[in-house]
Protein backbone atom coordinates (compact mmCIF):
# COMPACT_ATOMS: atom_id res chain seq x y z
CA UNK A 1 0.00 0.00 0.00
CA UNK A 2 1.56 3.56 -1.00
CA UNK A 3 1.32 5.85 1.75
CA UNK A 4 0.47 9.20 1.05
CA UNK A 5 3.48 12.26 2.16
CA UNK A 6 1.71 14.22 4.31
CA UNK A 7 1.15 17.88 3.59
CA UNK A 8 4.22 20.03 4.37
CA UNK A 9 3.87 22.13 7.72
CA UNK A 10 6.18 23.76 9.82
CA UNK A 11 8.05 21.51 11.83
CA UNK A 12 6.75 21.57 15.35
CA UNK A 13 9.77 22.91 17.25
CA UNK A 14 10.99 20.73 20.24
CA UNK A 15 14.56 20.39 21.29
CA UNK A 16 14.36 16.96 19.09
CA UNK A 17 13.11 18.78 16.26
CA UNK A 18 14.61 22.21 15.76
CA UNK A 19 13.11 24.06 13.37
CA UNK A 20 15.75 24.19 10.85
CA UNK A 21 16.20 26.15 7.24
CA UNK A 22 18.47 26.40 4.48
CA UNK A 23 17.82 30.05 3.82
CA UNK A 24 18.22 32.97 5.93
CA UNK A 25 15.99 35.89 6.22
CA UNK A 26 17.07 39.29 7.13
CA UNK A 27 13.84 40.26 8.91
CA UNK A 28 13.66 38.84 12.14
CA UNK A 29 11.17 40.66 14.86
CA UNK A 30 13.68 40.36 18.22
CA UNK A 31 10.32 41.53 20.32
CA UNK A 32 8.52 39.28 18.54
CA UNK A 33 11.11 36.38 19.59
CA UNK A 34 10.94 37.62 23.23
CA UNK A 35 6.60 37.80 23.27
CA UNK A 36 6.26 34.65 22.01
CA UNK A 37 9.41 32.85 24.31
CA UNK A 38 7.50 34.44 27.10
CA UNK A 39 4.40 33.16 26.38
CA UNK A 40 5.92 30.04 26.14
CA UNK A 41 7.16 30.69 30.04
CA UNK A 42 3.71 31.92 31.32
CA UNK A 43 1.85 28.88 30.13
CA UNK A 44 4.42 26.45 30.89
CA UNK A 45 4.37 24.26 34.34
CA UNK A 46 4.49 20.75 35.96
CA UNK A 47 1.48 19.71 34.51
CA UNK A 48 1.83 21.57 30.61
CA UNK A 49 6.03 20.41 29.49
CA UNK A 50 7.48 23.97 28.18
CA UNK A 51 8.18 21.65 24.99
CA UNK A 52 4.69 20.74 24.15
CA UNK A 53 3.51 24.26 25.52
CA UNK A 54 6.36 25.80 23.08
CA UNK A 55 4.76 23.35 20.07
CA UNK A 56 1.42 24.82 20.41
CA UNK A 57 2.43 28.28 20.42
CA UNK A 58 4.75 27.79 17.58
CA UNK A 59 1.36 26.27 15.79
CA UNK A 60 -0.73 29.31 16.05
CA UNK A 61 2.05 31.59 14.95
CA UNK A 62 1.38 30.25 11.04
CA UNK A 63 3.24 33.48 9.60
CA UNK A 64 6.04 32.41 11.49
CA UNK A 65 9.30 32.23 9.78
CA UNK A 66 11.62 28.72 10.37
CA UNK A 67 14.22 30.23 11.40
CA UNK A 68 12.14 32.89 14.29
CA UNK A 69 10.88 29.44 15.13
CA UNK A 70 14.27 28.31 15.98
CA UNK A 71 15.14 31.73 17.81
CA UNK A 72 12.28 31.07 19.93
CA UNK A 73 12.81 27.86 20.74
CA UNK A 74 16.51 28.79 21.70
CA UNK A 75 15.29 31.23 23.67
CA UNK A 76 12.97 29.25 25.94
CA UNK A 77 15.44 26.49 26.12
CA UNK A 78 18.03 28.55 27.43
CA UNK A 79 15.78 30.24 29.98
CA UNK A 80 15.37 26.67 32.10
CA UNK A 81 19.05 25.35 30.99
CA UNK A 82 20.02 28.91 33.07
CA UNK A 83 17.13 29.33 35.20
CA UNK A 84 19.25 28.61 38.61
CA UNK A 85 21.36 31.72 37.19
CA UNK A 86 18.84 33.95 36.79
CA UNK A 87 16.48 33.60 39.68
CA UNK A 88 17.20 36.80 41.09
CA UNK A 89 16.42 39.00 37.97
CA UNK A 90 13.36 41.19 38.61
CA UNK A 91 11.04 39.92 35.67
CA UNK A 92 10.57 37.10 33.39
CA UNK A 93 11.83 39.50 30.61
CA UNK A 94 15.31 39.93 32.55
CA UNK A 95 15.61 36.60 33.55
CA UNK A 96 15.28 35.60 29.83
CA UNK A 97 18.10 38.30 28.73
CA UNK A 98 20.20 36.89 31.19
CA UNK A 99 19.55 33.22 30.47
CA UNK A 100 20.55 34.00 26.67
CA UNK A 101 23.52 36.27 28.08
CA UNK A 102 24.75 33.11 29.89
CA UNK A 103 24.39 30.17 26.98
CA UNK A 104 26.49 32.66 24.69
CA UNK A 105 29.04 33.00 26.93
CA UNK A 106 28.75 29.02 28.36
CA UNK A 107 29.19 28.63 24.15
CA UNK A 108 32.18 31.35 23.68
CA UNK A 109 34.10 30.03 27.22
CA UNK A 110 32.79 27.57 28.74
CA UNK A 111 35.55 27.43 31.22
CA UNK A 112 34.56 31.03 32.69
CA UNK A 113 31.93 29.12 34.14
CA UNK A 114 33.36 27.75 37.59
CA UNK A 115 32.41 24.06 38.26
CA UNK A 116 31.47 24.97 42.05
CA UNK A 117 28.73 27.26 40.51
CA UNK A 118 27.67 24.38 37.96
CA UNK A 119 27.51 22.15 41.09
CA UNK A 120 24.77 24.85 43.05
CA UNK A 121 22.78 25.68 39.97
CA UNK A 122 22.37 23.37 37.27
CA UNK A 123 20.23 21.04 38.51
CA UNK A 124 18.10 20.84 41.51
CA UNK A 125 19.50 19.55 44.80
CA UNK A 126 17.63 16.21 45.19
CA UNK A 127 19.59 14.81 42.34
CA UNK A 128 22.90 14.74 44.05
CA UNK A 129 21.33 12.38 46.58
CA UNK A 130 20.14 10.32 43.99
CA UNK A 131 23.46 10.06 41.15
CA UNK A 132 26.72 11.00 41.40
CA UNK A 133 27.08 14.38 40.04
CA UNK A 134 30.55 14.65 38.08
CA UNK A 135 31.30 18.39 36.71
CA UNK A 136 31.45 16.50 33.60
CA UNK A 137 28.05 15.88 33.78
CA UNK A 138 26.90 19.21 34.79
CA UNK A 139 28.57 20.68 32.23
CA UNK A 140 27.20 18.58 29.56
CA UNK A 141 23.53 19.55 30.79
CA UNK A 142 24.50 23.40 29.77
CA UNK A 143 25.61 22.57 26.16
CA UNK A 144 22.99 21.70 23.20
CA UNK A 145 23.03 17.91 22.36
CA UNK A 146 23.97 16.31 19.31
CA UNK A 147 21.40 15.61 16.69
CA UNK A 148 21.52 11.58 15.61
CA UNK A 149 20.27 9.86 12.83
CA UNK A 150 19.81 5.89 12.81
CA UNK A 151 19.63 5.24 9.35
CA UNK A 152 17.76 1.53 7.63
CA UNK A 153 20.94 -0.47 7.62
CA UNK A 154 20.34 -0.56 3.88
CA UNK A 155 20.23 3.03 3.51
CA UNK A 156 23.32 4.11 5.30
CA UNK A 157 25.32 5.20 3.15
CA UNK A 158 22.30 6.96 0.57
CA UNK A 159 21.68 9.28 3.39
CA UNK A 160 24.82 10.02 4.00
CA UNK A 161 25.67 11.87 0.48
CA UNK A 162 22.06 12.97 -0.07
CA UNK A 163 22.08 14.91 3.50
CA UNK A 164 25.52 15.68 3.21
CA UNK A 165 26.82 17.11 6.64
CA UNK A 166 26.88 13.90 8.26
CA UNK A 167 29.70 12.46 10.44
CA UNK A 168 29.65 8.40 11.04
CA UNK A 169 29.90 8.42 15.05
CA UNK A 170 33.08 7.29 16.55
CA UNK A 171 31.24 4.45 18.57
CA UNK A 172 32.19 1.38 17.49
CA UNK A 173 29.08 -0.83 16.58
CA UNK A 174 26.69 1.27 16.23
CA UNK A 175 26.60 1.22 12.48
CA UNK A 176 23.64 2.71 11.16
CA UNK A 177 24.28 5.81 13.18
CA UNK A 178 25.28 9.28 11.32
CA UNK A 179 25.49 12.57 13.40
CA UNK A 180 23.55 15.26 11.49
CA UNK A 181 25.68 18.86 11.54
CA UNK A 182 23.47 20.22 8.91
CA UNK A 183 20.90 22.98 9.00
CA UNK A 184 17.94 21.64 6.88
CA UNK A 185 14.32 20.41 8.85
CA UNK A 186 14.90 16.53 8.40
CA UNK A 187 11.15 15.92 8.94
CA UNK A 188 10.41 17.56 5.42
CA UNK A 189 12.87 15.77 3.29
CA UNK A 190 11.82 12.83 0.94
CA UNK A 191 14.47 10.60 2.64
CA UNK A 192 12.71 11.20 6.14
CA UNK A 193 9.24 10.35 3.96
CA UNK A 194 10.66 7.35 2.85
CA UNK A 195 11.29 5.67 5.85
CA UNK A 196 15.38 5.85 4.95
CA UNK A 197 16.20 7.52 8.64
CA UNK A 198 14.86 8.17 11.82
CA UNK A 199 15.55 11.00 14.52
CA UNK A 200 16.96 8.57 17.22
CA UNK A 201 19.60 9.53 19.69
CA UNK A 202 22.67 7.23 19.75
CA UNK A 203 22.10 6.06 23.68
CA UNK A 204 18.78 4.45 22.43
CA UNK A 205 20.15 2.63 19.28
CA UNK A 206 22.88 1.20 21.76
CA UNK A 207 19.98 -0.31 23.80
CA UNK A 208 18.73 -2.01 20.18
CA UNK A 209 21.88 -2.99 19.43
CA UNK A 210 22.27 -4.77 22.76
CA UNK A 211 19.08 -6.41 22.69
CA UNK A 212 20.68 -7.80 19.57
CA UNK A 213 17.62 -9.59 18.13
CA UNK A 214 18.05 -12.07 15.41
CA UNK A 215 16.16 -12.65 12.09
CA UNK A 216 13.05 -15.01 13.09
CA UNK A 217 13.14 -14.59 16.34
CA UNK A 218 10.60 -13.65 18.63
CA UNK A 219 10.40 -10.60 20.47
CA UNK A 220 8.08 -8.53 23.04
CA UNK A 221 8.77 -4.55 23.15
CA UNK A 222 6.56 -4.31 26.04
CA UNK A 223 6.78 -0.32 26.55
CA UNK A 224 6.77 0.01 22.81
CA UNK A 225 5.03 3.66 22.65
CA UNK A 226 5.99 5.15 19.20
CA UNK A 227 8.47 2.64 18.49
CA UNK A 228 11.64 4.06 18.23
CA UNK A 229 13.45 0.90 19.56
CA UNK A 230 11.02 -1.36 17.72
CA UNK A 231 11.58 0.30 14.52
CA UNK A 232 15.60 -0.63 15.09
CA UNK A 233 14.98 -4.51 16.42
CA UNK A 234 12.62 -4.89 13.28
CA UNK A 235 15.65 -3.62 10.97
CA UNK A 236 18.28 -5.54 12.82
CA UNK A 237 16.40 -8.82 12.63
CA UNK A 238 15.59 -7.55 8.57
CA UNK A 239 12.12 -7.87 9.23
CA UNK A 240 11.94 -11.38 9.75
CA UNK A 241 10.35 -13.29 12.82
CA UNK A 242 8.08 -11.37 15.12
CA UNK A 243 8.07 -8.42 17.40
CA UNK A 244 4.95 -7.77 19.78
CA UNK A 245 4.05 -4.26 20.45
CA UNK A 246 2.47 -3.26 23.45
CA UNK A 247 2.09 0.14 25.89
CA UNK A 248 -0.89 1.50 28.01
CA UNK A 249 -1.53 4.40 25.71
CA UNK A 250 -3.40 3.67 22.46
CA UNK A 251 -2.08 6.55 21.07
CA UNK A 252 1.28 5.92 21.19
CA UNK A 253 0.63 2.63 19.36
CA UNK A 254 -1.29 4.47 16.85
CA UNK A 255 1.74 6.42 15.87
CA UNK A 256 3.75 3.51 15.83
CA UNK A 257 1.97 2.36 13.28
CA UNK A 258 2.38 5.42 10.70
CA UNK A 259 5.89 5.01 11.60
CA UNK A 260 5.97 1.68 11.14
CA UNK A 261 4.37 1.62 8.21
CA UNK A 262 6.98 4.63 6.75
CA UNK A 263 9.76 2.48 7.51
CA UNK A 264 8.51 -0.49 5.92
CA UNK A 265 8.06 -2.49 9.13
CA UNK A 266 6.00 -5.00 9.13
CA UNK A 267 7.05 -8.04 11.26
CA UNK A 268 5.22 -6.70 14.46
CA UNK A 269 1.66 -6.42 15.92
CA UNK A 270 0.20 -4.47 18.67
CA UNK A 271 -2.04 -4.75 21.91
CA UNK A 272 -2.66 -2.60 24.85
CA UNK A 273 -1.26 -3.31 27.74
CA UNK A 274 -1.24 -1.87 31.08
CA UNK A 275 1.59 -3.34 32.45
CA UNK A 276 -0.75 -5.52 34.22
CA UNK A 277 -0.26 -9.84 35.87
CA UNK A 278 -2.47 -10.41 32.82
CA UNK A 279 0.24 -10.48 29.21
CA UNK A 280 -1.49 -9.11 26.40
CA UNK A 281 -0.46 -12.44 24.90
CA UNK A 282 0.24 -16.56 25.86
CA UNK A 283 3.52 -16.33 23.62
CA UNK A 284 6.76 -17.30 24.91
CA UNK A 285 9.13 -14.85 23.99
CA UNK A 286 12.90 -14.75 22.83
CA UNK A 287 13.59 -11.73 23.86
CA UNK A 288 11.54 -9.09 26.34
CA UNK A 289 12.47 -5.68 26.28
CA UNK A 290 11.05 -3.38 29.22
CA UNK A 291 11.81 0.19 27.94
CA UNK A 292 10.20 1.40 31.09
CA UNK A 293 8.91 4.90 31.79
CA UNK A 294 11.09 6.82 34.10
CA UNK A 295 12.11 10.20 35.13
CA UNK A 296 14.41 10.83 32.17
CA UNK A 297 17.25 12.49 33.84
CA UNK A 298 19.21 11.36 31.23
CA UNK A 299 17.29 13.44 29.24
CA UNK A 300 17.88 16.94 31.00
CA UNK A 301 20.44 18.69 28.37
CA UNK A 302 17.41 18.12 26.20
CA UNK A 303 14.98 19.10 27.97
CA UNK A 304 15.92 21.49 30.60
CA UNK A 305 12.53 23.05 31.70
CA UNK A 306 12.15 19.08 33.41
CA UNK A 307 15.00 19.49 35.60
CA UNK A 308 12.41 21.87 37.48
CA UNK A 309 9.43 19.87 37.77
CA UNK A 310 10.45 16.73 38.10
CA UNK A 311 10.33 15.79 42.20
CA UNK A 312 12.02 13.01 44.09
CA UNK A 313 8.85 11.16 45.04
CA UNK A 314 8.02 11.05 40.97
CA UNK A 315 11.54 9.11 41.28
CA UNK A 316 10.40 6.71 43.63
CA UNK A 317 6.87 6.00 42.17
CA UNK A 318 8.67 5.74 38.95
CA UNK A 319 10.99 2.84 40.23
CA UNK A 320 7.91 1.29 41.80
CA UNK A 321 6.10 1.05 38.67
CA UNK A 322 9.39 0.03 36.70
CA UNK A 323 9.73 -2.90 39.07
CA UNK A 324 5.90 -4.02 38.58
CA UNK A 325 6.27 -3.77 34.96
CA UNK A 326 9.68 -6.00 34.80
CA UNK A 327 8.35 -8.30 37.17
CA UNK A 328 5.42 -9.20 34.93
CA UNK A 329 7.05 -8.51 32.18
CA UNK A 330 9.17 -11.07 32.81
CA UNK A 331 7.12 -13.94 32.67
CA UNK A 332 6.85 -13.76 28.76
CA UNK A 333 10.40 -14.69 28.13
CA UNK A 334 10.85 -18.61 27.45
CA UNK A 335 13.55 -20.81 29.06
CA UNK A 336 16.59 -19.39 27.80
CA UNK A 337 15.30 -15.97 26.56
CA UNK A 338 16.34 -12.95 27.26
CA UNK A 339 15.34 -9.92 28.81
CA UNK A 340 16.28 -6.50 29.16
CA UNK A 341 15.56 -3.40 31.20
CA UNK A 342 16.37 0.49 30.20
CA UNK A 343 15.54 3.59 31.27
CA UNK A 344 16.63 6.79 30.14
CA UNK A 345 17.61 8.13 33.82
CA UNK A 346 20.30 7.77 35.72
CA UNK A 347 19.22 8.14 39.23
CA UNK A 348 20.04 5.02 41.26
CA UNK A 349 16.45 4.24 42.94
CA UNK A 350 15.24 3.51 39.04
CA UNK A 351 18.39 1.75 37.74
CA UNK A 352 20.46 -0.44 39.61
CA UNK A 353 17.98 0.25 42.78
CA UNK A 354 14.98 -1.53 40.45
CA UNK A 355 17.51 -3.91 38.80
CA UNK A 356 18.93 -5.11 42.37
CA UNK A 357 15.23 -5.62 43.30
CA UNK A 358 14.14 -7.57 40.72
CA UNK A 359 16.85 -10.06 41.12
CA UNK A 360 16.50 -10.54 44.40
CA UNK A 361 12.95 -11.26 44.02
CA UNK A 362 12.17 -12.90 40.92
CA UNK A 363 14.17 -16.60 40.68
CA UNK A 364 14.91 -17.93 37.57
CA UNK A 365 16.70 -15.09 36.21
CA UNK A 366 20.94 -15.32 35.31
CA UNK A 367 22.48 -11.55 34.98
CA UNK A 368 23.16 -11.60 31.56
CA UNK A 369 26.60 -10.04 30.06
CA UNK A 370 26.24 -7.16 27.95
CA UNK A 371 28.70 -7.07 25.02
CA UNK A 372 31.16 -3.92 25.46
CA UNK A 373 30.24 -0.69 24.15
CA UNK A 374 33.35 1.92 24.37
CA UNK A 375 31.43 4.80 25.47
CA UNK A 376 29.44 2.67 28.18
CA UNK A 377 30.37 2.34 31.96
CA UNK A 378 29.46 -0.80 32.71
CA UNK A 379 28.44 -1.93 35.95
CA UNK A 380 28.23 -5.52 37.48
CA UNK A 381 28.85 -7.21 34.58
CA UNK A 382 25.11 -7.42 32.86
CA UNK A 383 24.59 -3.81 33.51
CA UNK A 384 25.58 -0.73 31.81
CA UNK A 385 25.19 3.63 32.16
CA UNK A 386 25.58 5.25 28.58
CA UNK A 387 26.63 9.07 30.24
CA UNK A 388 25.11 11.72 28.26
CA UNK A 389 29.02 13.47 28.55
CA UNK A 390 30.89 11.01 26.95
CA UNK A 391 28.88 11.55 23.16
CA UNK A 392 26.58 14.44 24.27
CA UNK A 393 23.97 11.74 24.02
CA UNK A 394 20.95 10.95 26.41
CA UNK A 395 22.06 9.01 29.42
CA UNK A 396 20.65 5.69 29.41
CA UNK A 397 21.06 2.75 32.15
CA UNK A 398 20.45 -1.29 30.63
CA UNK A 399 20.27 -4.52 32.42
CA UNK A 400 20.13 -7.69 31.25
CA UNK A 401 18.99 -11.33 32.16
CA UNK A 402 18.66 -14.47 30.67
CA UNK A 403 15.90 -17.10 32.21
CA UNK A 404 17.10 -20.54 33.33
CA UNK A 405 16.61 -23.62 30.95
CA UNK A 406 16.73 -24.05 27.05
CA UNK A 407 14.29 -23.39 24.39
C1 LIG B 1 10.37 5.32 27.64
S1 LIG B 1 8.80 5.27 26.93
C2 LIG B 1 9.01 4.09 25.64
C3 LIG B 1 9.77 4.60 24.46
C4 LIG B 1 9.79 3.62 23.31
N1 LIG B 1 10.22 2.30 23.72
C5 LIG B 1 10.70 4.13 22.20
O1 LIG B 1 11.84 3.65 22.07
O2 LIG B 1 10.26 5.01 21.46
C6 LIG B 1 7.87 4.39 28.09
C7 LIG B 1 6.52 3.96 27.62
O3 LIG B 1 5.91 3.22 28.67
C8 LIG B 1 4.53 3.42 28.60
N2 LIG B 1 3.94 3.05 29.89
C9 LIG B 1 3.86 3.77 31.01
N3 LIG B 1 3.27 3.06 31.99
C10 LIG B 1 2.97 1.87 31.48
C11 LIG B 1 2.33 0.70 31.99
N4 LIG B 1 1.92 0.62 33.25
N5 LIG B 1 2.15 -0.33 31.16
C12 LIG B 1 2.57 -0.27 29.89
N6 LIG B 1 3.20 0.79 29.35
C13 LIG B 1 3.39 1.85 30.13
C14 LIG B 1 4.38 4.87 28.23
O4 LIG B 1 3.12 5.10 27.62
C15 LIG B 1 5.56 5.07 27.28
O5 LIG B 1 5.16 4.93 25.96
Amino acid sequence: MKHPRPPVRRAPASPFNRPRTATTHAFSDPRRIVSLALQVLRKAGREHPADSVLRDVLRAQAALSPQDSHEVTRAVFAYYRWLGWTREASSPDEALRLAQDCDRRFARDPGSFPDEDLARRAAPEWIAQEMETTPAWLRSLQGPPRLWLRTRRKDLERVAQELEECAPPTIKGCFQALEYRGELDLFRTPLFHSGAFEVQDIASQIVGHWCDPKPGETWWDACAGEGGKLLHLSDLMENKGMIWASDRAAWRLLKLKRRAARAGVFNYRSAPWEGGERLPTKTAFDGVLVDAPCSGVGTWQRNPHARWTTLPSDVHELAEAQLKLLRHASRGVKPGGRLIYSVCTLTRSETSGVARLFAESTPGFAPEALPAFPEAERGNNNEAWIWPQTNRSNGMYVAAWRRAGSA
